[in-house]
């Protein structure tokens, strides 16, 4: 069974963005000793046109082989006249209005997302599937997170978009693991208590 996780950029109130989803107060935190953790760690949840720049175009996947996004998501990338912003990955797009795809690599899912994500899933490999969000595709798909990776900037935003785009139901994860860094970003990995 592969994992879910949902992998977030969060102010220290829990916001992933300001109200309308603009997340670039964070980017700031993006450097140095963070910047090298994510080379390292996370390579592949950096997008493609972001590797090229930082030429780290020919590191590996380490965790994920796959990534869904909500189609406001991907839309910042089409404004870009980006089609397929993870091309390192298998590309999964949210949509029940964009239908077809713009690109060959990025399949469409309009019907059945749960259904979908659960034949992801289901699939064999050591890879997982990067939730990259936002806030109202992780509000869709809660009940099936296995794993939260919740990289926390030392911002308080007031108000803002909220992680999940959810109503009100408490789910419970247990801390797994806690990365501190001297810019003062913490990253802490949850696995799902089920
Ligand atoms: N801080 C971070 O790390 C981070 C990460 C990712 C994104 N973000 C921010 O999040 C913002 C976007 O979040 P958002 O909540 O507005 O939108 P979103 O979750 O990216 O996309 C929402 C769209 O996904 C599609 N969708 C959702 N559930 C679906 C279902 N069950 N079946 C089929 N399609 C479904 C719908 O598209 P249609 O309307 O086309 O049907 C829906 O309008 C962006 O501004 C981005 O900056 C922040």
């Amino acid at each position: 069974m592969r994992k879910l996780t949902y992998y977030i950029a969060c102010s220290l109130d829990g916001f992933i963005g300001d109200p309308g989803g603009d997340a670039s107060s964070m980017y700031s935190f993006v450097d140095g000793e963070f910047l090298e953790y994510l080379r390292t760690e996370y390579p592949e949840t950096l997008p493609t046109h972001g590797r090229r720049a930082l030429g780290i175009d020919h590191l590996e996947n380490r965790r994920f082989d796959t990534i869904i996004q909500g189609r406001a998501s991907y839309e910042l990338a089409l404004k870009e006249g980006i089609t397929s912003p993870y091309a390192h990955l298998r590309e999964y797009v949210a949509s029940r209005t964009l239908g077809e795809s713009p690109d060959p690599h990025v399949e469409i899912v309009a019907d059945d997302l749960v259904g979908k994500v659960r034949e992801l899933k289901a699939e064999e490999g050591e890879f997982g599937i990067y939730l990259c969000g936002g806030s109202r595709l992780a509000g869709e798909l809660l009940d099936e997170i296995d794993e939260l990776v919740i990289k926390t900037y030392p911002i308080v935003l007031g108000t803002g978009m909220p992680m999940f785009g959810s109503g009100f139901a408490v789910t419970r994860f247990g801390l797994d693991g806690v990365r501190t860094f001297n810019n003062g970003v913490i990253v802490r990995t949850y696995g799902r208590k089920r």
